[in-house]
């Protein structure tokens, strides 16, 4: 099997207990954990920074944290992410007014760098920086809440992020955010995505199973990923 990462987003989780929150998405087999980061601003919303990515690594939190930075400015912030124990931070080319800046920014910083793209943002702006992202995320919803519907275009998409990611030969992680179900999970990796974001399928799966536990559910999406090209 391809090796498919499930990045389940904190933003579905219960903020009361975040940190048991994540450490039960992670034992029960979730590779990464998704941060989404809101400033009610660049997006209608405002959720989580720095001080949360901190004190998550304080408990104990070991896994990768994929920063998805919907915040404008962006460079101001940056640094506070990286010294807050990010892994990966990714930020939107709209919220940047130097995209190769910021970028590198990232690299320095010793994290892994992403651009993200809105639906209807072209993927043409990654042409002169493929050697500059290591992770590129599609939004397979419009950026501000969790639990809407996944737009179907975005297969088109992601159809073309992965060519042009072969074709360029670099090691670049396709990652999709939105709408992402056991259903539909396949499909989404048939198209060529490598890392799944789920906020609302694993956080709400845990109403019909014993108390905190997303075994069932990250089961469910593997088994999925299991079947892909057969
Ligand atoms: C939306 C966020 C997503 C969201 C996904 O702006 O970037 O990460 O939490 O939630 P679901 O999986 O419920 O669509
Ligand atoms: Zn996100």
């Amino acid at each position: 099997m391809a090796d498919f990462k499930i990045a389940p987003s904190i933003l579905a989780a219960d903020f009361a207990r975040i940190g048991e929150e994540v450490d039960n998405v992670i034992k029960s087999g979730a590779d990464v954990v998704h941060f989404d980061v809101m400033d009610n601003h660049y997006v209608p919303n405002l959720t989580i920074g720095p001080l949360v990515c901190d004190a998550l690594r304080k408990h104990g939190v070991t896994a990768d944290i994929d920063v998805h930075l919907m915040v404008k400015p962006v460079d101001r912030i940056i640094p506070d992410f990286i010294d807050a124990g990010a892994s990966y931070i990714t930020f939107h080319p709209e919220a940047s007014e130097h995209i190769d800046r910021t970028l590198q920014m990232i690299r320095e910083g010793g994290c892994k760098s992403g651009l993200v793209f809105n639906p209807a943002t072209p993927l043409s702006i990654l042409k002169h920086v493929m050697d500059k992202v290591d992770i590129i995320l599609l939004m397979s919803v419009n950026p501000g809440f969790g639990g809407q519907s996944f737009i179907p275009e975005t297969l088109v998409k992601l159809r073309e992020a992965r060519k042009m990611i072969d074709e360029s030969g670099y090691d670049i992680t396709l990652e999709i955010d939105g709408g992402v179900k056991v259903d539909n999970i396949k499909e989404v990796a048939e198209a060529g995505a490598d890392m799944f974001v789920a906020g609302s399928a694993v956080f709400n799966a845990k109403n019909d199973k014993d108390a905190d536990v997303y075994n069932t559910v990250i089961k469910q999406f593997r088994d999925e990923l299991a079947k892909v090209g057969k």
